[in-house]
């Protein structure tokens, strides 16, 4: 569906050039939500721009639904437009107009005839979950509906990729996860290839098939998100995957525990995409004689399995704690002994 060909886009500013984007190599599939990650400043909004045409790359080629977007301008590109829809950070929508003619407006331009129109948007706002506030203006909504409303317009001209900028980024984690769930909705649906950008590791976690780690213009990192979670490659990788993994709070508790048992072991477990962390402290019960406490941690479900860190505490004969040990270290988690002995 999308294929960027070594592509580079060098902007030209007082202070020298930038390299936005450094030479990038990206396919994504037909019905596959990507996600992009990176700091601020990796490129990320470029990249995405080039998908539209909003940017054109200063080097390489940019294909979008069999047109080379990289290319084409006028009025193909204006039609090449319309098969690929954006939502934004900040929605973008027109405050003078209600949240109907919000999503009325790209048909408007369109040339679609009122009643159709009016079909289209009924439809598009049952689809995004406004039912009842058709009437309402943007200043009348809270955040999660408004980009409610930019997920309906970006959908009026039945897309076929759908861009999204941060588009959870303005909003509570709980309401990110609905509007989350929307766009999983949406692509289970009507089958739209997403490709999403962020800085938050837990939107991908959530919602993406496949992810590319963006620094420096450059892809450091392109993988299955669960491979990506389970085995990250570059530093970068792992400082995302830890954002996920290990609550900041835990690791300034740590030397707490430590001091609070000084006997036994105290273990940290990473689990990452495995559902293991209840059959393994079964096991540990089981077939060592040593107590477990868990400590504290936090474990999340998601549909690719668990995600989250433990710190439990083994304690016994010496012995019978190393044993213990080693089997933990057998299973396929992330583990690190924290305390003394
Ligand atoms: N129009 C422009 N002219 C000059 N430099 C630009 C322009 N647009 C972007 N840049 C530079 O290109 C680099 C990448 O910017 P970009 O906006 O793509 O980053 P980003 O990953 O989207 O960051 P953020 O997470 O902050 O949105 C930055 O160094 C930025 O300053
Ligand atoms: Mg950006």
């Amino acid at each position: 569906m999308i294929s960027i060909k070594n592509v580079k886009k060098i902007f030209s500013t007082k202070s020298g050039q930038v390299r936005a984007v450094d030479d990038v190599n990206l396919d994504i599939a037909e019905g596959e939500i990507f996600g992009v990650i990176g700091y601020s400043g990796a490129g990320k909004s470029t990249l995405i721009r080039m998908l539209n045409g909003l940017e054109l790359p200063s080097e390489g080629q940019v294909l979008v639904a069999d047109n080379e977007v990289s290319s084409i301008k006028g009025s193909k590109l204006r039609k090449a437009r319309q098969e690929i829809s954006m939502i934004f950070q900040h929605f973008n929508l027109l405050w003078s107009r209600t949240v109907q003619e919000n999503i009325s407006f790209p048909l408007e331009i369109a040339g679609v005839d009122k009643s159709e129109r009016l079909k289209k948007v009924n439809e598009l706002i049952k689809l995004v979950g406004l039912d009842g506030r058709e009437d309402a203006y943007p200043s009348q909504l809270s955040g999660g509906q408004k980009q409610r409303v930019g997920i309906a317009r970006a959908l009026a001209n039945n897309p076929k990729v759908l861009l999204c900028d941060e588009a959870t980024s303005a909003l509570d984690p709980q309401t990110t996860d609905s509007i989350l769930e929307l766009l999983v909705d949406i692509n289970e649906r009507l089958g739209l290839t997403i490709v999403l950008i962020t800085h938050e590791m837990h939107v991908i976690r959530k919602i993406c098939h496949r992810v590319a780690v963006m620094e420096d213009g450059k892809i450091v990192e392109l993988g299955k998100v669960l491979d990506v979670f389970k085995k990250p490659q570059a530093e970068i990788t792992k400082r995302f995957v830890q954002q996920v993994t290990e609550p900041e709070e835990t690791k300034e508790t740590v030397q707490h525990l430590v001091d609070l048992y000084p006997n036994g072991q105290i273990v940290q477990l990473a689990f990452v995409g495995d559902s293991a962390e209840q059959p393994l402290i079964t096991n540990l019960i089981r077939n060592y004689q040593v107590t477990v406490n868990v400590l504290q941690g936090k474990i999340s479900q998601t549909h690719s399995g668990s995600y989250g860190t433990l710190f439990i505490h083994v304690d016994g004969e010496k012995d019978e704690v190393a044993k213990a040990i080693e089997f933990i270290h057998s299973e396929n988690v992330g583990v690190e002994v924290i305390s003394h002995d």
